[in-house]
């Protein structure tokens, strides 16, 4: 039996799931690591965090089978965070993370040198303070003696593909959230880089997410209980490889994803994007295909934050039950702690709970923060059906698809029915079956993706009578937004 290895750099830990040929998961490890954020808004980790725990899971994980039968390792990785890498190859400062939102004047910058709808036009993308390029900007303009030492610019899991193979590369899906990429024509965009002032020798080699890059280097093997015959793919952004886990593949498929950030995904044939600029399009994990995609900064973000704020004594279960009991009863939930993007790309607005009374509950205060999420996905989804998508089946994952409460809310809200893959782990799966691909296990991404992704669909069924109710109370969300301007100032408080 042949093996492949699918790892998941996420923003609270990181996950290795090792698969067979057929695409079985034979063992899983998973560890944690710290978030900082040392004020309002930012949010970094260590890039050496990130290896360590990605070593220890391949590792763990490993063991299980014997070590030439492992043919390939795939990784994905949360997107857009900054690495810098110095002469010595090692990390110059902790990362600036997707979610880390200071980069507002940056992204003043970008729009007033190139405008904002010739950048709209030459990425695909509005400029933002999630992608790469305005956190790069950041670090030049307050700490230049860093910019100055930079050999390498890279993403969180292409740090981890050159811990594993030596080699600096990345891969065309997740280079689309550097913000100085071209989608459409699936290449660095050059004119950008010269506008910006970005040498191109500090940039990775671009590949397609199935190439092979190289072969795990000998002090990796020896590190993860491996061979040197062991191929690593380029790998995939996070969003992506779940979509290749969950077998998203054609116009129109589309994915609902309730990690630490929510996304709504649907493939396309053809680069769309929304002119201003308000979802993203990027390029897919398979060569040809390309996707847009709505964000939500805080999906399981609120929820582990209202958990460890407010009730760190009751389990995640604990709350779904409470909250299955009750209503929101008046209350509304913003979840823009970190800021939001789809749709306002608004940095700097924030969070709030609205309608509150004496006799709301601990219950009641969860339920409205599982349902402004949900809201908050609406809103994706929304702007990707004005773009013209839709779609018979949509397919969730990500650990809130665990919650049945929280799923059948999702159903209710969007007012449509939904498919959850018992299978899960959509995220290694996608990069495993990237990796079979790249091993020359199958032939090609979308064979290895028939081959490893075996249905195991469960329908979620949407109750149309509560999307009724839900969409008054949706309609109050959206204009909720609009009355958070005080929010903004009181950060300068
Ligand atoms: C996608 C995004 C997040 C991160 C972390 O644009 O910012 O989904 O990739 O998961």
């Amino acid at each position: 039996m042949n093996y492949c290895i699918g790892i998941d750099v996420g923003t609270s830990g990181t996950k290795a799931v090792l698969f067979d040929e057929h695409g079985e998961i034979v063992a899983t490890a998973y560890r944690e690591y710290p978030l900082y954020q040392p004020e309002n808004g930012w949010a970094e980790q260590n890039a050496e965090d990130w290896r360590d725990a990605s070593f220890a899971v391949i590792r763990e994980i490993a063991e299980k089978v014997p070590p030439e039968s492992v043919r390939g390792i795939g990784v994905s990785g949360q997107m857009h965070g900054l690495v810098l890498l110095g002469e010595d190859d090692r990390p110059l400062c902790p990362s600036l993370i997707w979610c880390d939102q200071r980069t507002e004047a940056q992204v003043k910058e970008i729009c007033d040198k190139i405008g904002k709808n010739k950048y709209i036009e030459l990425t695909y993308n509005a400029p933002n303070t999630s992608f790469t390029l305005s956190k790069l900007l950041w670090i030049r303009e307050n700490h230049p003696e860093i910019y100055r030492k930079a050999k390498k610019i890279l993403l969180p899991k292409d740090y981890i593909d050159f811990c594993l193979t030596g080699h600096f590369v990345t891969d065309v899906s997740d280079a689309g959230g550097t913000g100085y990429f071209s989608v459409k024509n699936r290449t660095w965009c050059e004119e950008l880089l010269e506008a910006f002032d970005i040498d191109p020798a500090l940039l990775p080699e671009l590949h397609e997410s199935c190439d092979n890059v190289g072969c795990l280097t000998k002090e990796a093997a020896e590190t993860v209980g491996l061979t040197t015959s062991t191929v690593v793919a380029a790998g995939a952004g996070d969003q992506a490889a779940a979509a290749l886990g969950n077998a998203v593949l054609r116009e129109g498929d589309m994915s609902v994803s309730m990690g630490t950030s929510g996304v709504v995904f649907a493939a396309v044939e053809r680069p769309i994007h929304d002119k201003d600029g308000r979802i993203h399009t990027f390029c897919h994990a398979v060569p040809g295909l390309y996707h847009v995609m709505g964000v939500t900064q805080a999906c399981g973000l609120s929820v582990s934050w209202f958990k460890h704020t407010f009730a760190p004594q009751l389990s995640y279960r604990e709350l779904d039950e409470a909250a299955g009991q009750v209503g929101s009863d008046g209350i509304v939930f913003l979840p823009y702690l970190m800021g939001e993007r789809t749709p306002h790309l608004d940095a700097a607005c924030r969070g709030s709970f609205t309608g509150l009374s004496a006799g709301h509950t601990l219950a009641n205060c969860y339920r409205a923060v599982l349902e402004g999420v949900c809201f908050s996905l609406k809103d994706c989804y929304e702007l990707i059906r004005e773009l013209g998508l839709e779609s018979k089946n949509i397919g969730v994952c990500g650990g809130g698809a665990n919650s049945p409460l929280w799923l059948g809310m999702l159903a209710d809200i969007l007012g449509r029915d939904l498919v959850k893959n018992e299978n899960s782990e959509s995220g290694a799966r996608g990069v495993a079956v990237l990796a079979a691909a790249a091993s020359g296990l199958y032939a090609d991404v979308r064979i290895a993706s028939g081959a490893m992704t075996p249905a195991s669909l469960v329908s979620v069924p949407c109750d149309i009578g509560k999307t009724g109710d839900y969409n008054r109370i949706y309609d109050i969300y959206r204009r909720l937004y609009k009355g958070i301007e005080t929010s903004r100032q009181m950060q300068n408080l």
